[in-house]
């Protein structure tokens, strides 16, 4: 399907740079950038004229394709009310560990014949992981960064969590949405092992990601400056390549 008209949520770090791409083209309207505070993201000097924290008024705009980047709560209230016109991309998709948010989209998708796009994100390689799924025994992810990055005091260290990829997406919804996306592409949120630790004035963002399979043993690491926030320095990049492929037709990963 070409998509011509977008609704963006979210107008922060991510928000932002989808904004910028998809408002350069000409055969691209964007019909609404969704905030919780208008007032503080006119501040930040952002998109004006479609700028609206009004949920309704938004979502009652049947747009083709809407790009989240605001949080995982957002999905769990709304992203099957979407899918039930437009197509959906969600980048917060630590979400998709609450199973009754995942049923709601995969039942709401079917309904309507949408798609929700699952982005790469921060992380890179799940193609990979896709494919190799039958042949994979263990994926474990972990993660360093900073107290503060994770929500806690700046003398944090060591392990805070070590479990199951849903259970760290229910307690860390806002850092580990690089583990969500390796646990859907690979064995699920149950089956995948996440690690978070904390390192006092850590600077940059560290996964680890170990994968054991018949015959195979890859382990990956990505290294990424935080923009401020939860987002490291290369996501911006990724989301707009992703929303790219989406926009050519290329899907990158649909649930
Ligand atoms: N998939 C990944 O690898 C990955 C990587 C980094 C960040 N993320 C996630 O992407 C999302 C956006 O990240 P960011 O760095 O751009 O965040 P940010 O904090 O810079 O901006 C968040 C934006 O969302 C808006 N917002 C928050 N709650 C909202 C709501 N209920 N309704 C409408 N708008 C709302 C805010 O007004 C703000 O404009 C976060 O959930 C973050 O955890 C995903």
């Amino acid at each position: 399907m070409a998509y011509k008209s977008i609704g963006i949520v979210g107008g922060g770090v991510i928000g932002q740079a989808l904004f910028d791409y998809v408002s350069k083209h000409d055969s691209l309207s964007v019909e609404y950038v969704l905030v919780s505070d208008v007032r503080r993201s006119t501040r930040q000097g952002a998109i004006t004229r479609i700028l609206t924290d009004d949920v309704d008024a938004a979502l009652s705009q049947k747009v083709d394709l809407v790009l989240e980047a605001a949080n995982p709560d957002f999905l769990h209230a709304h992203a099957s009310r979407i899918l039930e016109s437009s197509s959906l991309c969600g980048f917060s998709c630590s979400a998709l560990a609450t199973e009754a948010t995942e049923d709601a989209i995969l039942a709401s998708a079917g309904r309507s014949g949408r798609r929700f796009y699952l982005p790469h994100g921060g992380i890179f390689g799940l193609d990979g992981l896709i494919d190799g799924r039958p042949v994979l025994n263990s994926v474990t992810i972990t993660t360093t960064k900073s107290g503060p990055s994770l929500g806690g005091a700046a003398d944090l260290h060591g392990v805070v969590f070590d479990g199951s990829t849903r259970d760290a997406c229910i307690q860390f919804p806002r850092n580990v949405n690089v583990h969500a996306a390796i646990a859907w592409a690979g064995l699920g949120f149950d089956r995948t092992r996440s690690i978070i630790v904390a390192e006092p004035n850590a600077t940059v963002m560290t996964h680890q990601i170990r994968i054991i399979g018949d015959n195979l043993e890859w382990n990956i690491t990505a290294q990424s400056r935080s923009l401020g926030g939860v987002t490291g320095s290369y996501t911006p990049k990724s989301a707009v390549g992703s929303v790219a492929r989406i926009l050519n037709s290329g899907i990158i990963a649909n649930v």
